[in-house]
């Protein structure tokens, strides 16, 4: 069923607030309009678990192939992979090779996506493997995580590139904080190492993915505090969420990448973005009326 979807119309209507298009090309479309914007981009395949081997090695083709496009374009885009979809279910020596072959096909930072608290261990594992193989590669972790701040820390020595973020996924209280306070707190607790760590000379960038004006603020104050130029740091959005708040960032000064999907599996996704947010519901009613 949910294959069938993308080709009703009313759903590529409700999708597109989220996403240009399921194409390539339509993310990249996106990602130059929101270049004339001052926005930069990350674009990202849609998809999670693969059934088999070569379902895997074309996820590798497909985002060498899009690299490959950016470099011969002038967008700063950079790519957001899970890992899941390059066959870390089938260990983590074929996730890793995989990684390893975008990651060297490219002389742009290759991000990973951080999935459920169960691909987390083999996550790491992967993300190690290729940071000292190839060293372009960024990591996102998740403040809900009761785990991520001593994950942080081990990882610090490698000077990485991270992107902090809530979490998206279903987790129960005795891996993941159940209060938003807690969430906040430690995503709060995540910027101030990474800005500190910045702040110490080092080189891996530090990205802010959040829509929250709270946090956003809170980074700001801290970055503020430590004397961090706002040059020393980006704040991460997703396509089509609060635009405002991306234009305003981008007035006053800051760097903002947003992340654009695209491909036709965008089922998971997709529910995963009206889940945090009721009002997106009545978004794609209104849609599915007109
Ligand atoms: P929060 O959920 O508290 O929302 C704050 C405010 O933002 C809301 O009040 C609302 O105004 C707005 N908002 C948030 N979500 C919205 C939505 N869907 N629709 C409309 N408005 C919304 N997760 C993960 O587990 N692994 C990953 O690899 C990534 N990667 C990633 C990259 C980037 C660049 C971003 C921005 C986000 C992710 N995420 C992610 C998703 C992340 O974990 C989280 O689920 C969302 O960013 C929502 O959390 P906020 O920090 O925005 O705060």
């Amino acid at each position: 069923m949910a294959e069938k979807l993308p080709r009703m119309h009313f759903v590529q209507k409700a999708t597109k607030r989220f996403m240009p298009g399921e194409e390539l090309g339509d993310a990249l479309r996106g990602a130059a309009t929101l270049g004339e914007a001052g926005i930069k981009s990350t674009v990202t395949l849609l998809g999670e678990n693969v059934e088999a081997h070569a379902e895997a090695d074309a996820v590798v083709t497909e985002y060498v192939a899009a690299l490959r496009k950016v470099a011969d374009s002038e967008l700063d885009t950079e790519v957001s992979v899970k890992l899941t979809q390059l066959g870390l279910d089938f260990g983590v020596a074929e996730a890793t090779e995989r990684l390893g072959r975008i990651a060297e096909s490219t002389a742009s930072l290759v991000w990973v996506d951080m999935e459920g608290s169960d691909t987390v261990d083999d996550t790491l594992k992967v993300f190690r493997a290729v940071k000292e193989r190839a060293g372009n590669v960024g990591l996102c972790i998740q403040s809900y995580l009761r785990r991520t701040e001593e994950d942080l820390a081990a990882l610090l020595p490698l000077d990485p590139a991270i992107r902090v973020v809530k979490g998206a996924y279903k987790e129960p209280p005795t891996v993941a904080y159940a209060k938003k306070s807690e969430v906040d707190r430690n995503f709060v607790r995540l910027t101030q190492t990474l800005l500190r760590a910045r702040l110490n000379g080092g080189e891996g960038r530090p990205v802010l993915g959040t829509h929250d004006s709270r946090m956003i603020g809170e980074t700001n104050r801290i970055a503020y505090e430590l004397g961090l130029p706002k040059e020393q740091y980006e704040f991460g959005l997703l396509y089509g969420i609060e635009r405002e708040e991306q234009a305003r960032l981008v007035r006053t000064g800051h760097e903002v990448r947003v992340l654009l999907c695209y491909g036709s599996a965008w089922f998971p996704w997709y529910m995963r973005r009206l889940a945090e947010r009721p009002a997106n519901l009545w978004f794609v009613a209104k849609q599915l009326v007109r």
